[in-house]
């Protein structure tokens, strides 16, 4: 273990047997249970964790990321027991949704259950659960053995963290401490659905797609402010920027040819620029730095590396980033949405 100022940093490997038994997995999960609060990885983005159960832990959560009050949080699970102490119904489609893709990045959105903290919750009648799918987090909530509450642990308002590193240059001394796991697979957020009786509607597209939602239960909606991006309070985190590199995003929905003619008019500015592309066309742009993000064949890859491409711009100095836009389907669908609630300007 290392230490950080206040910050514990503990590294582990993701394959030793018996993870539960581990020497930072245990000291992890004693300061959960004593309402600290340590971020860890998970198969989508680093999550800070707190105990569900504990308005102090919340506050806690709360006050590291600066996030407002009126946004709920996920409570993280690692077993069916548990999710009957959270939530005080399960619906039929919802036990479909678990069999299938439990662990792993799907959020529901149920009825809630007494003991879970109203500041976890944001005073809703609802809360949102998800159960990891991986074996670090898996370790820690089985370990700590109480229900974790867990954003994605970076400062609100900035792209989510895919490495312990990026935890750290967001929240170095305002936690307890940051479980590193290795960088996360997945790279964008589980996808939250609500349920409501047997309709099932997608509230902010993630980690499982509508395509694979949809083989299991027939027809998925999906909820308007993720379609047209206009602001709703069906799910609060939607009404904030989210995010967002520090130089301002235009997101390009066009062609090569419109790429080219933007850079040349910020150039004209003066303004540095930056280019977020992916491997096929890292050689098509004059800029000022251009950095490929993931491969454009394998939409996957892309979703991996854009939180780290978007920290890494603010690392480069550039007054403007230009991106390229992706094809709304599969994963797609996570990519553009991330990207557009980044964007400070969307040239179509
Ligand atoms: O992949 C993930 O989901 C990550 C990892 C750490 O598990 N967590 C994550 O948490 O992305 P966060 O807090 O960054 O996003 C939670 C989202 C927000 O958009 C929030 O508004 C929504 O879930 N949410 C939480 N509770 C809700 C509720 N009761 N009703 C509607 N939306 C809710
Ligand atoms: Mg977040």
């Amino acid at each position: 273990m290392e230490k950080l100022g206040k910050t514990k940093w503990w590294s582990v490997d993701n394959d030793v047997n018996n993870l539960i038994e581990d020497d930072s997995i245990v000291e992890a999960a004693q300061l959960l249970q004593q309402n600290e609060v340590v971020a860890f990885p998970t198969e989508t983005v680093y999550g800070l964790g707190g105990n569900a159960y504990s308005d102090e832990a919340i506050k806690k959560i709360f006050a590291a990321k600066g996030r407002p009050t009126d946004n709920p949080l996920i409570i993280h699970i690692y077993s069916q027991e548990q999710l009957n102490e959270i939530v005080a119904s399960v619906p039929k489609v919802a036990k479909q949704l678990i069999e299938t893709f439990w662990p792993g990045p799907l959020t529901l959105i149920l009825p809630k259950g007494k003991q879970v903290s109203e500041r976890a919750t944001a005073g809703l009648k609802t809360v949102a659960v998800r159960m990891p799918n991986h074996p670090v987090a898996l370790a820690i909530l089985e370990r700590a053995n109480i229900p974790i509450a867990a954003p994605s642990a970076n400062r609100s308002g900035k792209p989510s963290p895919t490495t312990a590193k990026h935890v750290i240059a967001d929240l170095n001394d305002k936690i307890a401490g940051v479980v590193d796991g290795g960088r996360t697979g997945i790279g964008v957020e589980s996808t939250v659905v609500q349920i409501d009786g047997e309709n099932v509607t997608i509230l902010r597209p993630g980690g499982i797609t509508r395509e694979q939602i949809e083989t299991i239960i027939g027809k998925c909606h999906v909820h308007e402010s993720v379609l047209t991006d206009i602001h709703s309070p069906q799910s609060p985190g939607m009404k904030y920027t989210h995010y967002a590199p520090l130089a301002p995003l235009y997101v390009v929905y066009g062609n090569e040819h419109q790429l080219h003619e933007w850079i040349a008019k910020e150039r004209a500015k003066g303004h540095r620029v930056g280019i977020l592309t992916t491997t096929e066309n890292v050689n098509a742009y004059k800029a000022d730095r251009v950095l490929a993000c993931g491969s454009r064949s394998e939409l996957s890859t892309v979703a991996e590396q854009l939180y780290a491409t978007l920290r890494q711009f603010d690392r480069e100095n550039v007054d403007v980033i230009i991106s390229e836009s992706f094809p709304k389907e599969g994963i797609g669908v996570a990519i553009m949405n991330r990207l557009e609630k980044a964007a400070t300007k969307m040239i179509v």
